[in-house]
């Protein structure tokens, strides 16, 4: 008796499940993002960039940002519905961004997030930004999700390495000791004059042929990373081809490409030594830099070490909200939620 009770109990969860929509809502640093899913499909996904308005200072400027949110939360959260095609009230779960990030920014997130769960009386699920970058490569794919993996995120503020055992279980085996990866590339492509941010335009400019042009080192210390040795090598040899006038757009790209092969070098080794450490051999990556073309085919070509690669599809790569909303749905569906006194962290 109990058991058929159980049964029509589960079967009766699983069509309400099947109808559950979260809303996802990303502010935590240049990009404005809602994104609608129906449980992990993702119906819709709006960001606006402020990037363009940074661009003149070559860094992201935390005020410049904080308005931007301002002005374009509502936007993208019409947008997001409308594409989504769905009315408010069918939203099941709100899910937002409350750190790490710049605090101002968040505050603009979370303060719509409450405003919504208490006017629609829906539970709110605070994320942790670098846990949804991670949960990027399983959007519309859930049958993926297997534990434990090792979880490498590279971004414009973070460089980590996690073991996984849930998404609610999470550990830092290995990060930066200094600089994040992101942040290098787009010091380095400031100061080659290449443009904000550097990291795609290094990307499309990465000439493999070339990359041992010059001879860089990155920085490891067992399973954790140092960025700014290499960064100050990289502008140092900069500075040395000014002065004998050798510095031109040949000579930049035989930089640029040596930079990145290294740096991509030392990220896959520092992956590989992970998985030999941990005997786990599923990765899943994500972060803006995962959108490397050249780290993604070298993450890739692990394989002949048996090392099964998960990285986040291109559009999911950079800051978007149907990561934290993905993320919040599968938080929500282990009993976890945020109430309103959930609070913005800068890390
Ligand atoms: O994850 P993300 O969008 O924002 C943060 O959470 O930081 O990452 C932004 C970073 C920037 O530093 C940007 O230069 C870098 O990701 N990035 C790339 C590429 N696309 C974005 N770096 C290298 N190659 C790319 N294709
Ligand atoms: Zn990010």
């Amino acid at each position: 008796m109990i058991g058929a009770y159980l049964v029509i109990v589960s079967c009766f969860l699983v069509v309400l499940n099947f109808k559950m929509y979260t809303l996802g809502i990303e502010t935590s640093c240049d990009e404005t993002s809602c994104a609608v899913l129906k449980n992990y499909k993702v119906l819709s996904n709006v960001t606006i960039s402020s990037l363009r308005q940074h661009k003149k200072y070559g860094g992201i400027i935390p005020e410049i940002a904080t308005r931007a949110h301002l002005k374009n939360i509502d936007k993208v959260f019409n947008a997001a519905l409308s594409e989504a095609k769905i009315s408010l009230h069918r939203i099941s779960v709100i899910a937002v961004t409350h750190k790490p990030g710049l605090i101002g920014s968040l505050v603009v997130g979370i303060n719509f997030a409450k405003a919504l769960s208490l006017a629609l009386g829906k539970p709110l699920i605070g994320v942790n930004h670098l846990h949804a970058h991670l949960f990027a490569p399983f959007l519309n794919y859930p049958a993926k999700i297997k534990f434990p993996f090792l979880g490498l995120v590279v971004s414009g503020g973070h460089t980590e390495i996690y073991r996984v055992d849930d998404f609610n279980k999470m550990k830092i085996i290995g990060q930066t000791r200094d600089d994040a990866c992101g942040e290098v590339f787009d010091k380095i492509g400031r100061s080659l004059g290449l443009g904000y941010p550097g990291g795609p335009i290094i990307d499309k400019l990465f000439d493999a042929k070339r990359k041992d042009e010059f001879k860089f080192k990155c920085g490891k210390i067992g399973l954790d990373l140092s960025f700014s040795g290499i960064k100050t090598a990289v502008i140092y040899k900069q500075i040395e081809l000014e002065k004998k006038k050798l510095l031109d757009r040949k000579s930049k790209i035989g930089l640029i490409s040596a930079f990145q092969a290294t740096v991509v070098e030392a990220i896959v080794q520092t992956v590989v030594d992970a998985s030999i450490k941990t005997g786990i051999n599923r990765v899943v990556c994500g972060g803006g830099v995962i959108a490397n073309s050249f780290l993604r085919a070298r993450l890739s070509a692990q394989k002949e070490r048996k090392i099964r690669l998960f990285a986040a599809p291109l559009t999911y790569s950079t800051d978007n909200a149907a990561m934290v909303a993905g993320i919040g749905f599968y938080l929500y569906n282990k009993g976890i939620k945020s109430n309103l006194s959930l609070k913005a962290e800068a890390s």
